[in-house]
């Protein structure tokens, strides 16, 4: 079976301090996980995360980087420079990003290219609002914001991460149910059936309010390869929960 994978998303939240215990709670209770885990930071505290986890089996993710390789572009960072971290994985087109930041899917798939040529994996969010659910659109969006990331990345498309993230589910309590999650997993499993001999090794992780009471059921669905979570990323317990969850 895939080892699954559990990301937090810890979005902009942190400090120096709150960071430093949350990192050793979660060492101190993570044992040898039997799962992949890994904590996306904000980039000012990468190197602040990197001294405490390197050597354990806590893993260093980042919230987005740059579709360039590098210049001018004030604000961003580059792959390159996550990589000098230790970054093994990083989140590309949150739909905070896409919806505050005006991201596209080509500009998401641009982003995917760039990090996987620095050797870091994309985690790929895909999902939809609850007016295009309502509206009857969920596959084809999906559909639509993956197929420019297998577009441009072509036979590359098997070292990517993709996370299914609902938007209406993200931080609103509403958690999609395993039935739903699983009903979209399998669409985009199919897709990246249609581009890669090896879609079946591509991890698919679910995200939004994904919590300790929820993690289990979600997470035993065929198409569930792991979970992207944000809120109770930030509590060690409950995240631990969910790591325990996916064991
Ligand atoms: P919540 O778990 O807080 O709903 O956030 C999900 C998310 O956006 C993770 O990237």
């Amino acid at each position: 079976m895939m080892k699954k994978l559990i990301a937090g998303n810890w979005k902009m939240n942190g400090s120096l301090a709150a960071n430093d215990a949350l990192v050793r709670a979660l060492l101190g209770g993570l044992g040898t996980a039997a799962c992949d885990v890994a904590v996306a930071v904000p980039a000012p505290y990468l190197a602040q995360v990197q001294a405490l986890a390197t050597g354990t089996p806590l893993q260093l993710a980042a919230q987005d980087v740059s579709q360039h390789e590098s210049g001018a572009y004030t604000g961003e960072w580059s792959a390159a420079m996550l990589r000098e971290f230790g970054v093994r994985y990083t989140l590309v087109g949150h739909s905070e990003r896409r919806q505050y930041h005006g991201e596209s899917d080509a500009v998401v798939a641009a982003k995917a290219q760039r990090a996987l040529a620095a050797g870091i994996t994309p985690i790929v969010c895909v999902g939809e609002t609850l007016a295009q659910r309502e509206a009857g659109d969920t596959e084809s969006v999906v559909r639509r914001q993956l197929a420019a990331v297998i577009h441009v990345n072509g036979h590359c498309i098997s070292e990517v991460v993709v996370a299914y993230e609902p938007v209406w589910a993200i931080g609103t309590g509403r958690t999609a149910t395993p039935e739903q999650a699983q009903q979209v997993h399998d669409v985009l499993r199919a897709q990246l059936a249609a581009a890669s001999p090896h879609a079946a090794k591509i991890r698919l992780l679910y995200g939004g309010s994904m919590n300790a009471g929820n993690a289990a059921q979600l997470l035993e669905q065929p198409d569930i390869d792991g979970g992207l979570v944000g809120g109770a990323s930030l509590k060690a317990a409950d995240f631990l929960q969910i790591i325990a969850a996916a064991q």
